[in-house]
């Protein structure tokens, strides 16, 4: 779906140096964006940049008709999505992609690095927290990269989280897998031995979202915990709707048979186990 949509809101949030933008924009996307999925955006009035860029919708308000998204300052074309005025219009292409699985009961673990938190606030936000309880893994650079990409959101949510970050300024020093596996370690001795794995307990899932080598290490977490995941994954992309094959990932089908994907149309979202990562191939 090709839109011109009113931009509400265009500024930096958090402390400067972390370059975090929040973007508020108006317009019939909110109607059928699901969390997880994606809007591809124009950046600039002139060609420069050509192509679009991708970004996650981290907030859909249908009642105001609104989504939000936040982007960091990475190159060029976020630079200059900067510099776009409120009440400027912006062509999107949207909602895009493939949704995470809304848990309807039980328990769901998300787990987010760095940027990758964004698209797990609109999951967060359409989540039943009265039947489903969430557990919230999220690791960062620093203290300051945490409260500048929406610690305090999550405070005011008052769900259960824990932090990880790199030089250990809030929360454990490390990454935020070494969260996920004490916990997930903890949980299983905690409960019935007959009963340590997924099955038999109410549900369990997970959903995740970060770098890639972050993607894997929760994935084979969840494998060894017999926990379905679905993670969301990034590859650079140039149309943005499945025509150029530039965003493909290779996943393993029913069978063993290795098939590409393109990220941007079978995905972003991903069941975890059928992804084939780099170092599988
Ligand atoms: C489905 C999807 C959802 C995304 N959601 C968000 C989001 O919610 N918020 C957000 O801040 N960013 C998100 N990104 C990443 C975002 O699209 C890129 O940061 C952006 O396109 C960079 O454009 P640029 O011109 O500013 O930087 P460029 O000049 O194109 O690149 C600058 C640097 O960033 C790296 N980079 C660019 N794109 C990516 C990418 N996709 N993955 C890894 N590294 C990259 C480049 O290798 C380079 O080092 C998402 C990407 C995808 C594919
Ligand atoms: S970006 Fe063109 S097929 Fe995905």
């Amino acid at each position: 779906m090709y839109l011109k949509v009113r931009v509400i809101e265009n500024r930096f949030v958090g402390h400067p140096s972390q370059k975090i933008y929040r973007l508020v924009l108006s317009g019939q996307l909110a109607l059928k964006a699901k969390p997880g999925q994606f809007i591809h955006l124009r950046v600039a009035e002139s060609h420069d940049p050509l192509l679009r860029r991708p970004l996650s919708i981290a907030g859909i308000d249908r009642e105001q008709e609104t989504i939000t998204i936040y982007y960091r300052l990475m190159g060029k074309g976020t630079e200059a999505l900067s510099q776009i005025r409120e009440n400027d219009y912006i062509s999107v292409i949207g909602p895009l992609g493939t949704s995470f699985t809304l848990a309807q009961k039980g328990e769901i673990l998300l787990i987010a690095g760095g940027i990758g938190i964004f698209p797990l606030f609109s999951l967060l936000e359409a989540i039943d927290r009265t039947k489903v309880q969430v557990k919230l893994f999220w690791g960062g650079e620093h203290k300051l990269f945490l409260e500048s990409a929406g610690l305090n959101y999550l405070q005011k949510l008052g769900i259960d989280y824990e932090l990880a970050t790199m030089d250990g300024s809030l929360g454990h020093k490390g990454l935020v897998t070494d969260l996920l596996q004490g916990y997930l370690e903890k949980r299983a001795l905690n409960s019935n031995p007959a009963l340590q794995s997924n099955r038999g307990l109410a549900p369990l899932s997970a959903a995740a979202c970060g770098p890639k080598g972050m993607l894997q290490a929760v994935v084979n977490l969840c494998k060894q915990h017999e926990i379905p995941v679905e993670v969301s994954l990034e590859e650079r992309m140039a149309c943005g709707v499945g025509a150029c094959l530039g965003c493909v990932c290779t996943v393993r089908e029913e069978g063993g048979i290795l098939r590409r994907k393109r990220v941007c149309k079978e995905g972003p979202i991903f069941a975890g186990e059928e992804v084939v990562w780099d170092d599988e191939i």
